[in-house]
């Protein structure tokens, strides 16, 4: 168990609430603090402002040891500050740092030593910013420590309390040992480094994870032309140990908050600084291209969408979060729209009503699917493993699905009766169904 210290957290998001609430989970004391009155209100009474799961009965279980606040001078007494704040790219790509200098304009003047911990994302060389303006400012009984977090929406909690590693960057030795003692209890190597390559280790985790993604999407497509099942490949090519199974699931493309932003920061921090990371711009580009391949496999199957209807199945980024932001979904459903194709959404937790003016999001997958002409698997949600069935089958215009995450039974969901496509693996046509002049047109094209 970690001798037990008082935190403050700056930032009530998602990134500060799990890192409060797994800190008083492991035994500290901890001030929660955020500029939004509304979101302190909700959490003082038990409301969770998103849906991340474990994190509500975390903040439950741990109630007695977190404090919610607006005041920033209620964390006067903490020994380390955590600043948890959001840095959203700019329209040059790079990140906005104005939340974390707000917060630091805000931090009380205290006699004794405090330690502010970055978990932030931001570019490397803000931790000598930080420490410049700290100086500047007359806090000179302040350390400052990079620590940032590798936390994945959906098993946040999990991958704080097991992660694998923790990194710890620092200006001083004797910050870095208290930030590391924060964590006792947790088993798992621990990097002690410089600030600047603390900075670096986020940016180079999230660019590398979309790196794979964007190059087994590459092959998938490459699968496609020449035959081969992206899924055996990805398997056959995993198990080299020096390669790795993991994050090598081809799709419709990564979204999210983290990876768009944290490619495209470093690929703006490289240029900023005379080099041109070629390889990143390629990542990005990928992606964008294959978010819009459902497009014209729907294409390939029904001809021109204008007056078709679509299923669109799953809307969050990723399974068992609400999150919209960079999804997918968004890009298809809206080249839909723009098609002139009707689209109906269907996801549990994710609400896209004001993102997607002109779509119909429906309550039930049987809603969404009922009348349409083809089903699109967007997001992986566990509820969609049993599309395939009679039921769907007999409620759909056109028995057609084009999986956009490969998790769906090929040789199944075609004994189902279904036309079936998916990423990077055969496809089978419609049989029976009279292809009109237009769709020959389109195949041909
Ligand atoms: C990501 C990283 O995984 C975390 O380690 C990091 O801390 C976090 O960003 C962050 O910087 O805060 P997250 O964005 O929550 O976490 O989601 P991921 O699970 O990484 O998924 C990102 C996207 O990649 C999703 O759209 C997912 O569907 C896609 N993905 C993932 C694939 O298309 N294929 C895969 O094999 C894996």
């Amino acid at each position: 168990m970690a001798e037990s210290r008082t935190i403050g957290v700056f930032g009530a998001g998602w990134v500060g609430l799990v890192t409060g609430g797994c800190f008083a989970e492991l035994g500290h004391e901890v001030i929660v603090r955020d500029v939004v009155p509304e979101r302190i209100d909700a959490l003082s009474t038990g409301r969770l402002p998103f849906h991340e799961p474990e994190l509500p009965e975390v903040l439950a279980r741990n109630r007695e040891r977190i404090r919610y606040t607006l005041d920033a001078d209620e964390v006067a007494g903490a020994d380390v500050l955590f600043i948890c704040v959001q840095t959203p790219p700019t329209y040059s790509g790079d990140a906005d740092l104005s939340f974390v200098w707000t917060a630091l304009d805000d931090l009380p003047r205290v006699e004794q030593r405090q330690i502010l911990v970055m978990k932030s994302t931001v570019p490397v060389g803000t931790g000598e910013k930080v420490r410049a303006a700290l100086e500047a400012r007359g806090l000179t009984n302040v350390g400052y420590v990079s620590n940032p977090e590798f936390l994945a929406e959906g098993t946040a909690v999990r991958d704080f309390m097991n992660p694998d590693r923790i990194v710890i960057g620092s200006f001083a030795e004797e910050d870095a040992a208290l930030v590391e003692a924060l964590y006792s209890g947790i088993e798992t190597p621990i990097v002690r480094t410089d600030v600047a390559s603390a900075e670096m280790i986020k940016l180079a985790a999230n660019a590398f994870l979309s790196t794979r993604i964007s190059f087994i999407n590459e092959i998938a497509n490459v699968c496609e032309l020449v035959g081969a099942d992206v899924e055996s490949v990805a398997q056959g090519v995993g198990l080299d140990h020096r390669l790795g199974p993991h994050f090598f699931r081809a799709g419709v493309g990564w979204g999210g908050s983290c990876f768009g932003k944290d490619v495209s920061a470093l690929k703006q921090l490289a240029g900023n600084s005379g080099y041109h990371f070629q390889l990143l711009a390629a990542v990005i580009e990928v992606n964008e291209l294959q978010k819009r391949r459902v497009i014209s496999k729907l294409e390939k199957h029904l001809g021109r969408l204008r007056g078709k209807t679509i299923a669109v199945l799953g809307l969050a980024f990723k399974p068992n979060t609400d999150d919209l932001r960079d999804a997918p979904s968004l890009v298809i459903a809206s080249r839909l729209l723009a098609e002139g194709a009707l689209v109906r959404t269907w996801d549990p937790v994710a609400d896209a009503r004001d993102r997607l003016r002109g779509a119909t999001q429906c309550a039930t997958v049987f809603e969404a699917v009922t009348g349409a002409d083809a089903a699109v698997i967007v997001t992986e949600w566990d509820e969609l493993r049993g599309l395939a069935s009679k039921e769907v089958h007999d409620v759909m215009a056109r028995p057609l699905i084009i999986d956009g995450r490969n998790l769906l039974d090929p040789g199944e969901t075609r004994r189902a009766g279904f036309a079936y496509d998916s990423i990077g693996r055969p496809s089978s046509p419609f049989e029976g169904l009279p292809e009109t002049a237009e769709q020959e047109t389109k195949v041909s094209s």
